[in-house]
């Protein structure tokens, strides 16, 4: 799905989320760069802007933070290297490696950051397993996403989103925007923050964004 979907990905990104994963994707990086990491994971990273805002912020704050961008898909990650090279941007690197089992020793990372992929994991339990064994202690995990708000006008706003989404999976005519609705609206997000304490990880913060659709959570390894 994502092998045919990288072409046009950024700009239905876009389109999809009213032009605010841009701003939503910095404040995320903002947060991942709290502790001021040495050294970045970006997971599913796809191709590749929260893993480029990491390493752009972090060189705003004067840090010489390392980002390394890791997906499964070589597609995607072809996309997010021609974009880094033509920002000119050194210390960010592009990995192929499957989430569930990354090529990294246990607390290689600082920091792990994690966009817009949660909700379509198939095996969570194992994303949060392999993100908490290759974080240091204390390091941040940081998670930026999408759901179905529980309750209030935030449900109705989300409705009225995934009218939205559907209008533009049937546009794009693409297996990946068919989908993409109902697994967000299936995706329960209290389940994933009480998965998330339970894996080991404490000092959970969770930040709402347009009307609860979309998240930021940061929290701490130990
Ligand atoms: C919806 S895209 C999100 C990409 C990017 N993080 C963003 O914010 O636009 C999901 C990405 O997760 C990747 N992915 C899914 N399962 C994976 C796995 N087990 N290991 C590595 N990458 C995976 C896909 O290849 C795809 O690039």
């Amino acid at each position: 799905m994502y092998s045919q979907a990288h072409r046009g990905y950024d700009s239905t990104n876009r389109i999809l989320s009213f032009f605010r994963d841009s701003s939503l994707r910095r404040l995320a990086a903002g947060m991942t760069l709290e502790s001021d990491p040495s050294i970045v994971a970006d997971l599913a990273t796809g191709t590749g802007d929260t893993a480029i805002f990491t390493r752009r912020i972090a060189k705003e704050r004067g840090l010489d933070t390392e980002v390394v961008g890791i997906d499964a898909n070589a597609d995607m990650l072809r996309v997010a290297t021609e974009k880094a090279k033509n920002a000119g941007l050194s210390g960010i690197k592009f990995v192929k490696a499957n989430v569930y089992k990354l090529p990294y020793g246990s607390g290689h990372f600082d920091a792990v950051s994690c966009s817009f992929s949660v909700k379509n994991f198939n095996d969570i339990d194992g994303f949060l397993k392999e993100a908490h064994r290759v974080l240091r202690r204390n390091g941040a995990l940081v998670i930026l996403d999408t759901s179905m708000p529980g309750t209030g006008f935030g449900r109705l706003a989300f409705y009225v989103y995934f009218a939205y989404m559907k209008l533009i999976g049937a546009l794009a005519q693409k297996e990946l925007y068919r989908w993409l609705p109902g697994s967000t609206a299936a995706f329960d997000r209290r389940r994933f923050i009480g998965k998330i304490r339970r894996g080991g990880f404490s000092s959970v913060r969770v930040s709402e964004f347009l009307f609860g659709i979309a998240y930021i959570v940061r929290c701490r390894k130990g």
